[in-house]
């Protein structure tokens, strides 16, 4: 298996609106990110994952982009861009950046342009049909933002697809013009610099010609077969790369809703000459009767088979990136873990042990080290979130099913959960912000916060920095074969990694049940390389205690 940075690196995603606020009008910024890199030194991160700072009317949080080459007024300039990468990279650390080309603003020049008439150079920059008729879109396809995929524009009398909200037409990627628009900005970002891209949704640039009905499932019709993993999102992805990305040292990861493993041996392998790694959904996405708005907790076995899955099938094929949550996941601790008082610290440093043992570049999602939880939201008047905004509408308003029933499952799963501005001390807005934030702070934050925890040795902070740490130290961590034990077990999550000579025992309790275990006898004697809690590890038999963690190391 090659050996490359990107291999060995801890990233750390930054949502920007919610990271840090320099200037006090609620809404974080650059100079707020700037300010805050010490920090992230100090916690020994090595590379920042940047979302969306371009210019951006926010219909969608920046994920609907205006203009790739300038950066968001709320967020500041291009000038305090160049000195945040330039102050990052002194400190040794790198900065990918959001690539979000599947579609653009309707804000966009070329939209404006190509929404014009049927002749403009810009047409066919973006996927335009004719309806069934005039009150019937093209196709069944819903968006993944609530109602049809299909806007009908009146200024042509034809209907663009947007897979996201409205406001985010779809780009037509079988134009070669519009291949070389983006290739082109792609360059200009490398050249000044920036060390990688991590991109939105990219298994899905590529749709069908004919783009037929999908099968109905909920409200609208799935359409996935026909745009996601497209016939010729290979052939894109590897013309990218010959035109851009193999010009540089920078490192990839696609956003893949959908992937399997053998599609990622493919999108991420080792010979492909497509991107680095992928991120994959599957033990993210425990769907129940609400599509993914549900509040069920995975049963811990189907968990396990997922992610083992993951580890086993792509070893020295392709490049896993592991991670608990992100700007669209709940808290990872209120999800897989528990935040109650008597167990947040616990669990939160349990969940970390168990991703970070496991191969695959770990992701860390802001706050995340600080062990931050889901919100108390109160009323829907809370969300801030587009998606959760047009699903409490489409669900409840529409008297489709109950507040009752729904509001649980939506609170448990919405976006904005992870949304809510980090917590930096125990001052007013947590100190992330002088003015009124844009979305409101977490009450927890005089209990949980940055300033507190990177004080005190025992923080869930501190844990995180060790297992950073650990990595730099022990290749076995990064390069070592994964292999699941107690596979039916529902209380432990248990594996081994084997480099060379070296074994590491990996044991976690998902439960906050004592639980027996028996130490494999090739490990007596072992020593323990971190645990998130004292335990007799040289007995035979212990019992792992609510949310233990340990590994040892022989
Ligand atoms: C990705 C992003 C998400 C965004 C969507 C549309 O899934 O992570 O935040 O809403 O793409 O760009
Ligand atoms: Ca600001």
């Amino acid at each position: 298996m090659k050996r490359t940075w990107w291999k060995e690196a801890v990233i750390y995603q930054i949502y920007p609106r919610s990271f840090m606020d320099s200037n006090g009008d609620g809404i974080g910024d650059i100079k707020g990110i700037t300010s805050r890199l010490d920090y992230l030194k100090y916690l020994g991160i090595d590379v920042i994952w940047l979302s969306p700072i371009y210019k951006s009317p926010n219909d969608d949080n920046g994920y609907d982009i205006s203009d790739y080459q300038a950066i968001m007024d709320e967020f500041g300039t291009m000038e305090d861009f160049d000195e945040m990468l330039a102050e990052a990279h002194k400190r040794g650390l790198r900065v990918v950046m959001d690539l979000v080309v599947n579609h653009t603003s309707d804000e966009h020049k070329w939209f404006m342009e190509s929404r014009k008439s049927k002749e403009n150079e810009y047409r066919d920059y973006y996927i335009w049909r004719e309806g069934k008729d005039a009150q019937t879109p093209p196709n069944n396809w819903g968006s993944c933002f609530s109602g049809s995929a299909w806007q009908y524009d009146e200024e042509t009398a034809m209907y663009y697809l947007h897979l996201f909200s409205k406001k985010q037409p779809d780009l037509n990627w079988d134009n070669p013009k519009v291949r070389d628009e983006v290739f082109n900005m792609m360059t200009w970002w490398c050249d000044k610099g920036i060390d990688g891209f991590r991109m939105d949704v990219i298994s899905m640039i590529s749709k069908t010609e004919e783009m037929p009905d999908g099968k109905v499932t909920d409200f609208y019709g799935d359409y996935s077969p026909y745009c996601i993993h497209g016939p010729n999102i290979h052939k894109y992805l590897r013309e990218m790369n010959e035109r851009v990305l193999s010009k540089y040292d920078i490192m990839t990861v696609g956003e893949t809703p959908g992937v399997t493993t053998e599609l990622a041996k493919q999108y991420a392998g080792e010979d492909t000459n497509e991107l680095n790694m992928v991120f994959q959904f599957e033990h993210v996405d425990n769907h129940g009767k609400y599509g993914k708005w549900d509040d069920k907790k995975w049963q811990l076995t189907k968990l396990k088979a997922i992610l083992s899955r993951w580890q086993m099938d792509l070893y020295g094929k392709a490049w896993n990136s592991i991670f608990w949550d992100n700007h669209d996941q709940p808290r990872a601790v209120s999800r897989f873990g528990d935040d109650r008082p008597k167990y947040r610290e616990a669990s939160a440093k349990m969940l970390a042990t168990c991703l970070h043992m496991m191969q695959g570049s770990p992701y860390i999602y802001q706050g995340e080290e600080l062990g931050m939880t889901n919100y108390p939201f109160q009323s829907p008047d809370d969300f801030r979130d587009i998606e959760s905004i047009n699903a409490y509408k489409e669900w409840c308003l529409s008297g489709q099913v109950s507040h009752e029933d729904f509001w649980p499952c939506i609170i448990f799963r919405s976006r904005d959960n992870a949304r809510t501005p980090v917590q930096w001390d125990e001052s007013d807005h947590a100190g992330f912000t002088s003015g009124t934030p844009w979305i409101p702070v977490n009450p927890n934050y005089k209990e949980i916060n940055a300033k507190a925890e990177t004080k005190d040795p025992n923080s869930v902070f501190h844990y995180y920095k060790k297992l950073i740490a650990l990595r730099k130290e022990n290749p076995i961590m990064v390069y070592g074969k994964y292999e699941p034990l107690m596979e039916d077990s529902e209380e432990l999550f248990v594996y081994t990694r084997t480099l060379d000579e070296q074994k590491l025992l990996v044991v976690t309790n998902f439960t906050d049940q004592d639980t027996a275990f028996t130490i494999p006898e090739e490990f007596t004697g072992a020593s323990c390389l971190i645990s998130n809690m004292e335990n007799d590890y040289g007995k035979n038999n212990i019992i792992v205690k609510p949310y233990e963690a340990f590994v040892l190391i022989r």
